[in-house]
């Protein structure tokens, strides 16, 4: 009875599907539709900064990412001031490790650390951030800022002057304790100074660590310990990662938000992000906790500081590199809202609103001024062509509005050349939402700064979100978004092809729209895989490897697709879109005059349209297409397969001005049509 009543459930089953087979082949034909590019009608320009790029330190963003120190707690500056060291055990007996700090290399910088050596030894050793990377082959420059101490010690009638240790032995060792490389510095002295020498390891390490050993007899001062790639990116002293940096410049940004994220507000106003404080030299560059630290209970990262070796200098500089305007985000007197809530009283704004100038005057003033010569004293006399500054990251409330007022009258007042992003608080919709749009449409704000963090269903529904947004007015900054496939800050949030697909059909929404939405930013950013606070990501990374997700292959697709004119589009002659899981927009590139169609098919079939690129005349017959596609929506990448979702290019072909297209399931095509004949 039992293996009956498996047949009859099972061959019903095979039926109900055989019909359910059917019906799907029915409506996808039923689907079958036009997609009609007007060329002929050409809207409005596209915002010349529509997608570009969020940057927080999370996850081990900049230290331990971005920034590529190999030491942690370089500088012997966190609160417990041998985080990241660890005395070597056995090495150098009566030998004492201490943290000390008179006359140290600078006030900002108080603390260093003292090794007193009888002998031989003592050793101590640094993990790096999660260990350390370092190829083989690769040149790393290790430094370090030391000082003997001369002590005088009376014997009998005579004083005798003892001499600091003779060297420091540098020792870089894999994980199973096998030497990668060695150094060795001598010749020091009482005063600090700094050493260098360059170790080039002879095998790989993914989770190295690195030794140093004190040799003769004495006492030794060390401080800034370092080890530092010479392979940077554009091999910059003090560069950044150079992996990281091209993943980021392939994405074409039109501009990089940076320092965030609720790094710019700190948990309290003394932890805000202070950017004065994070250029010149390192050594002077004040250490704080970083906010993300202890923000997770799931997710405690007690090892996490920001050194901001990595700082506003580096940050310009980075912009550069990628081609990215820049956009940084200021404190408007406000502490994290979702933490302490402090707030600077109204009527003590001006050191706020004075560091908002002096980053103007910093990026922007001629060489002859103060800001502009020290500028140009650390290496980039040209100024750096600041245009937007946000004021306040994710605030809300009247508490924002009243500040925003006061720094909107000084900054218009004095700087009336640059856009001022606001803020509409942490949802995309509900009361805070519309109080924030009212009171910034009643100041005339420049550009609103609007945040989600939804589900895949929700950027799918919100496609037409912009349709309807007035035309005068503030515009959009889609400031920070990512779709979550479990749910705000939830740890089991994953980077997979559903979400991205998503993201994917809702840009489509943001470029038919880019009349009102200027800028758009995926966030975070990065992530390391051992170290991350925050899920999901657009960019993994380990010590020395990272890959792209599938929502950094749609940001790329868009990015490098970024066409010039909007040219509408209709969906079977309507210019709604999403019905039937069809999602398209579409762009003049005036640049190679082709026309640049977007087509998210959110179906799991394949679809066949026809596109009629309405009064392009005569076109090239030979197109391309980039696919990116996945019939798994739960795919995702990683470093064995960083490349399981990424985009395909096909030649096209196409006869006319009218011609047959099959969408792949779940997919994201990006048609490159027309253009100048040869
Ligand atoms: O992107 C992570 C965080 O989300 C940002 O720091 C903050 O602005 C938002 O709440």
């Amino acid at each position: 009875m039992r293996i009956q009543g498996g047949l009859r459930t099972s061959s019903a089953r095979f039926v109900a599907m055989v019909c359910a087979v059917c019906l799907v082949l029915q409506i996808a034909s039923a689907q079958t539709g036009t997609i009609t590019v007007q060329v002929d009608k050409p809207g409005a320009a596209i915002s010349p900064t529509l997608f570009g790029l969020f940057f927080e330190d999370i996850n081990f963003g900049a230290d331990g990412g971005l920034y590529p120190e190999r030491v942690k707690n370089r500088s012997f500056e966190f609160p417990d001031p041998l985080m990241g060291w660890k005395k070597i055990e056995g090495a150098g007996s009566g030998a004492t490790l201490s943290v000390r700090d008179e006359n140290p290399i600078n006030a900002n910088n108080s603390h260093y650390l003292r090794m007193k050596v009888e002998g031989s030894g003592p050793g101590v050793t640094n993990e790096g951030f999660r260990g350390i990377g370092v190829e083989r082959g690769e040149a790393y420059t290790f430094s370090v800022y030391a000082r003997m101490v001369e002590e005088a010690h009376r014997e009998g009638d005579a004083r005798r002057v003892e001499k600091g240790p003779v060297s420091l032995r540098i020792e870089l060792q894999d994980a199973s304790g096998r030497s990668l490389g060695r150094a060795r510095l001598k010749g020091f002295t009482p005063q600090w100074k700094k050493y260098t020498a360059v170790i080039r390891p002879t095998a790989t390490g993914l989770k190295a660590h690195l030794n140093l050993f004190a040799e003769g007899s004495g006492t030794l001062d060390l401080d800034m310990v370092s080890l530092f790639p010479k392979g940077t990116f554009n091999n910059r002293e003090n560069g950044l990662r150079a992996d990281l940096v091209q993943l980021l410049k392939e994405m074409k940004p039109r501009f990089l938000r940076f320092p965030g994220g609720c790094i710019v507000e700190g948990r309290y106003l003394d932890t805000r992000y202070q950017w004065e404080t994070t250029i010149g030299d390192i050594t002077d560059r004040h250490l704080i906790i970083n906010r993300w630290n202890d923000e997770f209970k799931h997710k405690r990262t007690p090892d996490y500081f920001q050194s901001f070796g990595l700082g506003f200098y580096e940050y310009f500089q980075l912009c550069e590199d990628i081609g990215a305007q820049p956009l940084p985000i200021l404190n408007c007197g406000m502490a994290c809202q979702f933490n302490s809530k402090e707030l600077a009283p109204l009527d003590e704004l001006d050191t706020y609103i004075q560091d908002a100038l002096d980053l103007i005057a910093f990026a922007n003033d001629p060489v002859t001024t103060t800001w502009g010569s020290r500028r140009a004293a650390l290496g980039h006399p040209a100024p750096f062509n600041l245009k937007m500054l946000g004021v306040g990251n994710e605030q809300w409330g009247q508490q924002y509005i009243d500040r925003y007022k006061i720094f909107a009258k000084i900054l218009k007042e004095k700087h009336p050349e640059i856009a001022l992003i606001s803020a509409a608080g942490p949802d995309p919709d509900g009361e805070r939402f519309d109080f924030a749009w009212a009171k910034l449409r009643e100041l005339n704000a420049d550009i609103i700064d609007e945040h989600y963090y939804r589900a895949p269903g929700w950027f799918l529904s919100n496609v037409n979100r912009y349709d309807n947004y007035s035309r005068t007015g503030p515009k959009v900054f889609a400031g920070e978004y990512a779709a979550q496939s479990v749910g705000i800050a939830r740890p089991d949030n994953r980077n997979n092809w559903e979400c991205a697909l998503a993201e994917a059909a809702f840009m489509t929404g943001l470029e038919r729209n880019s009349d009102v939405v200027l800028m758009s930013s995926y966030a975070p950013l990065l992530a390391h895989v051992d170290a991350w606070q925050w899920t999901p990501n657009l960019i993994w990374f380990d010590n020395l490897r990272s890959y792209g997700t599938p929502n950094y292959y749609v940001q790329k697709l868009f990015g490098t697709n970024q066409g010039t004119t909007i040219l509408p589009v209709l969906l079977d002659g309507q210019a709604k879109n999403g019905q039937n899981n069809l999602f398209a927009s579409a762009a003049l590139d005036s640049r190679t005059g082709e026309v640049v169609l977007k087509v998210v098919n959110a179906a799991a079939l394949p679809r066949d349209v026809r596109i009629n690129l309405a009064g392009a005349g005569n076109i090239r017959r030979q197109g391309r297409a980039f696919v990116l596609a996945s019939a798994d929506l739960k795919a995702e990448n990683s470093f064995e397969q960083p490349m399981k979702v990424a985009p395909v290019e096909q030649k096209l072909s196409v006869p006319s001005g009218d011609f047959a297209y099959t969408f792949a399931p779940s997919s994201l095509t990006v048609l490159r049509v027309g253009g100048k004949a040869k």
